[in-house]
C-alpha cells in the first residue's frame, strides 16, 4: 500500500460513513492575522468548530497541509518533520466519542476497508481528569470495549491516562494557556508499537522506566488523535460548554505509512526514500551511514516544506513567512555543502526538488511547478552560496570564534546564530552564545543612541510617547500571536516615557530570527500608517468578534474595543480602555531591546521607540 493509496483510502472510508470530502487549504492562512502558517487541520475549520454553520454539512474529512516551524530543531531524529499532512475527520455537532472511536479504530485495523494494522500494537492515552473537567471514564470504557471485540484479553494493558499536558488539545495547549474564546478539550491519542527489539529505548530519557507511549525514545509513534472539543475559554479563566459538541481528529499520513511499513522510521516511506536517493546521489553518501543520516533527513524534509511553501506564494524574504522559508533552505543548503565534503555546487540543491514533485503530482502539484519552484530554489541558494563559501574561509581561519566574529558573520554575510552554529559543529568549533548576543545588544543600542531625538510625527512631550507605547502595547501583543502563535497571551506590561515592557506566555526563549521577524511586523504596520478606531459594544459581541481580552481581568457588559486597521487589514483588536494614537503614522519605528525569562513559561520583552 503506497501512501497515496493510505490517503485515499481514508477520505474513502469517512466519505462511505456521510462524510464530504474538503480540499487541503493553503498553508498560508486566508483571512487570519493571527498566525503565520496553517499548523494543524483544524485551523481553517475555526469558525465552524465555533458554531458556525458549515457549508457542506456536519461531517467533513481531508488531508490538510501543516507546517510546524516550532518543531525544526527535532527534525533529523526518525519521525519529526516540518511540513506533513494531516488526516483530518470531523463532527461538527454531529456524532461524538463512540463512534469517533470506533471509526477510527476499524479504519486501522480492518484489513479490507483500513490499514490492517495489528490491534495488539496499538495503545492509547485517555485524559485523566483535573479539578474543572472530570476523569474520561466514557473512552476509557469505550476503548476497552474495543479491543475486547479485537481478541485482546487485557484491555487495561493497552489504555494510559495522563493530566492534561499531555491528554488535553487546544491551539495554546492546555486550559490555562488558552486564550479567551478559544476552543479545546480532552483528547485520546493512539500510539503503534514498534517493538521492543528496535533498541531505540536505548537514547530514551525514561531510561529507568519500562517503555510507554508518551516516551520519546520512538519505539511508539504517535499516530492519530481524537479531540473532543466541547468546551470555550471564557473572559474570566473558566472553560463553558461550546454551542455544540464536535470532533476534532488529526492522524499523521506519513506516521501511519510508518506503522503500515512496520518501520519507525518515517524517511524509509515513498513520501521521503525518493528525496533521499537523490541526496545520496548528489552527496556520495549513503543514508545507512549514521553520521549522515540526519542531516540527509533535514535536507529531505526541509526541501519538502520549502515546495510547498513556494507552491502556496511564499517566496524567500527578509520577512514573516519569506523569513521562514530562507532559513529552510539555507539550513538544507549548509547540510549539504558539509554532506559533499565542502565542494561547490550545493545550488544543485533545487533540482532535488523534481523528485518531490513527483511524489506529490496530480494532489498538489502539476508538472508545471517544476519550473517555478526549482527557479526560486536556485536564486535563493545560488546568493547565498557565495556568502556560504566566504564565510566558512573566515571562520576556519580563526583558531577561537567569539561572539564578536559570529555578530560579524551575521552583518556580513547575513548568518543567524544558528547557521554560524550548525556550520562551527561541523567544523568542530564552538561560539560563545552569550557574548553572541551581547554585541548584538551592544549594536541595537548603539544605533539607537544615533538615531535618539529622531522621533517621528512629532511625539516630543510625555504624554503622547506614552499613549504611543500604548498602542505598541496592542501591535507587540498580536505580532507575538502571528510569529510565536496563538498560545502567546498578555501577563501584563509596563509604560514609562522610555520603553515599553510586556509579559506574555510562552515556554522558550525568543530566536534572534523571531525577535526580528516581531521587529520587522510591527514596523511593517508602522510604516502602513494603519489607523486606530475606538468602538463599544456588548462585552460578548466583542469577544466573538475576536476581540483580545486580558485574562483574569473584570470587564463591564459594555466594553471599549480598539481595532488597528481596517477590513481585511485588521491587524489587532483588543478591549482597551485606552488612550490610543489615531493613526500609527503617529509612531516611530520600533526596536526590542531586551528579554528576559520570567519563570513559569512567561517571558518578558522590552521595547523602545528609536
Ligand atoms: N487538532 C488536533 C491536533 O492537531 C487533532 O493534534
Amino acid at each position: 500500500m503506497t501512501t497515496n493509496d493510505i490517503r485515499q483510502k481514508y477520505l474513502n472510508f469517512f466519505e462511505r460513513r456521510g462524510h464530504a470530502i474538503l480540499p487541503s487549504a493553503s498553508l498560508v492562512p486566508e483571512g487570519d492575522a493571527t498566525t503565520l502558517f496553517t499548523s494543524a487541520g483544524m485551523q481553517p475549520m475555526m469558525p465552524y468548530l465555533l458554531g458556525a454553520k458549515h457549508p457542506l454539512g456536519k461531517r467533513l474529512v481531508d488531508s490538510q497541509k501543516c507546517f510546524r516551524s516550532q518543531d525544526i530543531e527535532e527534525v533529523g531524529d526518525n519521525r519529526h518533520t516540518t511540513f506533513f499532512e494531516m488526516l483530518g475527520n470531523w463532527s461538527l455537532g454531529d456524532y461524538f466519542k463512540k463512534e469517533q472511536l470506533k471509526f477510527f479504530f476499524e479504519f486501522l485495523t480492518d484489513a479490507g476497508k483500513g490499514l490492517g494494522l495489528d490491534p495488539h500494537r496499538l495503545f492509547v492515552t485517555v485524559f485523566e481528569g483535573n479539578s474543572e473537567i472530570p476523569r474520561d471514564t466514557e473512552t476509557i470504557e469505550i476503548w476497552k470495549d474495543l479491543f475486547l471485540r479485537a481478541n485482546i484479553s487485557t484491555p487495561d494493558q493497552h489504555i494510559f491516562t495522563y493530566p492534561a499536558k499531555k491528554n488535553w488539545w487546544s491551539r495554546a495547549g492546555e486550559p490555562e494557556k488558552m486564550p479567551v474564546g478559544e476552543p479545546g478539550g480532552p483528547d485520546s491519542e493512539v500510539f503503534y508499537d514498534f517493538g521492543a527489539d528496535l533498541k531505540l529505548h536505548e537514547s530514551s530519557i525514561y531510561q529507568k522506566e519500562a517503555c510507554h507511549p508518551n516516551c520519546d525514545c520512538g519505539r511508539y509513534l504517535e499516530i492519530g488523535n481524537s479531540v473532543f472539543m466541547q468546551y470555550r475559554k471564557e473572559a474570566d479563566g473558566t472553560l463553558s460548554e461550546l454551542p455544540q459538541k464536535n470532533i476534532d481528529f488529526g492522524g499523521g499520513l506519513v506516521r501511519l505509512a510508518a506503522a503500515v511499513n512496520h518501520d519507525p522510521d518515517i524517511f524509509n516511506t515513498d513520501l521521503y526514500s525518493p528525496i533521499i536517493k537523490e541526496v545520496e546521489k548528489l552527496s556520495g553518501r549513503s543514508y545507512l551511514d549514521d553520521e549522515s543520516k540526519p542531516s540527509m533527513r533535514i535536507i529531505a524534509d526541509h526541501l519538502t516544506a520549502a515546495s510547498f511553501l513556494i507552491k502556496d506564494g511564499v517566496f524567500p524574504s527578509n520577512k514573516a513567512q519569506g523569513y521562514v522559508l530562507r532559513r529552510l533552505l539555507r539550513r538544507a543548503a549548509v547540510k549539504l555543502h558539509f554532506l559533499m565534503g565542502g565542494r561547490e555546487g550545493i545550488v544543485k540543491l533545487a533540482g532535488i526538488t523534481s523528485s518531490i514533485i513527483d511524489i506529490y503530482k496530480n494532489i498538489y502539484f502539476v508538472g508545471d511547478d517544476t519550473l517555478y519552484v526549482q527557479g526560486a530554489i536556485a536564486a535563493e541558494i545560488g546568493k547565498f552560496e557565495k556568502s556560504l563559501d566566504k564565510g566558512i574561509k573566515e571562520m576556519e581561519k580563526k583558531a577561537e570564534i567569539t561572539g564578536k566574529d559570529a555578530f560579524d558573520l551575521y552583518q556580513n554575510y547575513g548568518f543567524p546564530l544558528e547557521i554560524t552554529t550548525e556550520i562551527l559543529a561541523q567544523i568542530g568549533k564552538t561560539v560563545d552564545q552569550n557574548q553572541f548576543e551581547l554585541e548584538f545588544e551592544k549594536h541595537k543600542n548603539l544605533s539607537r543612541t544615533a538615531s535618539a531625538g529622531s522621533f517621528k510625527g512629532g511625539l516630543a512631550d510625555h504624554s503622547q510617547t506614552v499613549t504611543a507605547y500604548h498602542t505598541a502595547t496592542h501591535l507587540l501583543h498580536a505580532a507575538l500571536r502571528r510569529i510565536l502563535g496563538e498560545h502567546v497571551s498578555q501577563k501584563g506590561s509596563n509604560i514609562t516615557a522610555e520603553r515599553l515592557r510586556f509579559d506574555f506566555s510562552h515556554p522558550d526563549k525568543l530566536t534572534e530570527e523571531q525577535i526580528k521577524a516581531l521587529e520587522d511586523l510591527i514596523n511593517q504596520k508602522i510604516k502602513e500608517k494603519l489607523p486606530v478606531t475606538r468602538t463599544e459594544m456588548p462585552k460578548d459581541q466583542a469577544i466573538a468578534e475576536g476581540a483580545l481580552a486580558f485574562f483574569g481581568q473584570k470587564y463591564p457588559d459594555l466594553v471599549s474595543v480598539y481595532t488597528i486597521g481596517k477590513g481585511p487589514q485588521t491587524f489587532s483588536k483588543e478591549l482597551c480602555g485606552g488612550p490610543h494614537v489615531e493613526s500609527l503614522a503617529e509612531l516611530a519605528k520600533i526596536k526590542i531591546v531586551k528579554q528576559e525569562s520570567l519563570g513559569a513559561g512567561t517571558r518578558r520583552l522590552y521595547l523602545q521607540f528609536v
